[in-house]
């Protein structure tokens, strides 16, 4: 019942600076494809069949690297390269539709969320960061579970995971009565965007999906801008929560923030050793390394 997924690709990445100064940080690649394509197929393989771009005048790689290439693809073709002209064809299923909105100005992540408003419509709908990579194993998904709790209760539904207590000041932090089991969703009490070490609800940060109802966006075009002087999806969710119950759900999965240069660093070397074709070649070549 899910169909639409917001993905917010309007940000600078001045965390990844100097790669992203020319080449957006979701462009970047992890391995042998950029980090916003692990993202598409996260969406993908849960059944959403229209990616939202929410996106920026100096991004258009992004989008084009979700279009069709005839210069390519003719070449391929007549070399013959089947193989690799499959790969660039099929980088989303066809019933799949990647679109874009722009962000006319950088007002933060409720801001860029609300930028979708129209495509969305009274539908509800994901929204996954394109900074974290969430690697789940074959026989769970987290954005599929979340979705499916949010099919039966119709509560909005968080991904939260533990982190450690000195770094609750980098993340949206939820309250809740019951802890939930990881795989397992517990109704909220709050949410705080980037609280104080020290003054945080817990240790449950949000790290960038969600699952939330059309009514979001009335919200979020009242929402005064919070922390950051930036206009925050967190506060909204946090209106939200005034009037229905949003659920806390507890990921199974790993998470690697590749916005940050050592979480990206992390990731290539997780995806790196499971590719199917580099694997084992990667593998050897780490034991070579001798640390
Ligand atoms: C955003 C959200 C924050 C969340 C984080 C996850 O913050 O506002 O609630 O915890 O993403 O990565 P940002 O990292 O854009 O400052």
């Amino acid at each position: 019942m899910i169909k639409k997924a917001i993905l917010p690709v309007a940000g600078l990445g001045t965390r990844f600076l100097p790669a992203s100064k020319s080449i957006p940080k979701e462009m970047v690649t992890v391995v042998d494809r950029p980090a916003i394509e692990y993202v598409v197929k996260e969406a993908v393989a849960v059944g959403i069949e229209q990616i939202i771009l929410v996106t920026h005048s100096s991004k258009a790689s992004i989008e084009n690297y979700f279009d069709r290439n005839f210069e390519l693809e003719t070449t391929l073709e007549q070399k013959k390269k089947y193989d690799l002209l499959a790969e660039i064809t099929q980088i989303v299923p066809e019933h799949v539709r990647v679109i874009s909105v722009r962000q006319p100005q950088p007002l933060g992540l409720g801001h860029a969320v609300l930028c979708a408003k129209e495509v969305v419509g009274d539908e509800p709908f994901a929204v996954l960061l394109p900074d974290v990579l969430v690697k789940n194993d074959a026989n769970t998904h987290d954005l599929a579970q979340m979705i499916a709790q949010y099919t039966q209760s119709k509560a909005a539904q968080i991904m939260v995971e533990a982190v450690p207590e000195d770094l609750v000041d980098q993340y949206g932090i939820v309250d809740v009565a019951v802890i939930p089991e990881q795989g397992e969703s517990q109704a909220m009490q709050g949410i705080v965007e980037k609280p104080a070490i020290g003054k945080a609800p817990s240790n449950l940060s949000v790290i960038g999906r969600y699952v939330l109802p059309a009514k979001i966006m009335s919200l979020l075009e009242q929402t005064p801008r919070g922390a950051g002087n930036e206009i925050q999806l967190t506060d909204a969710i946090a209106m939200l929560q005034q009037s229905e119950t949003v659920e806390a759900y507890r990921m199974c999965g790993q998470t690697f923030d590749c916005g940050s240069k050592l979480g990206y660093l992390k990731a290539v070397l997780h995806y790196g050793v499971a590719h199917p074709k580099l694997g084992q070649p990667f593998i050897d070549l780490i034991k070579e390394l001798k640390i």
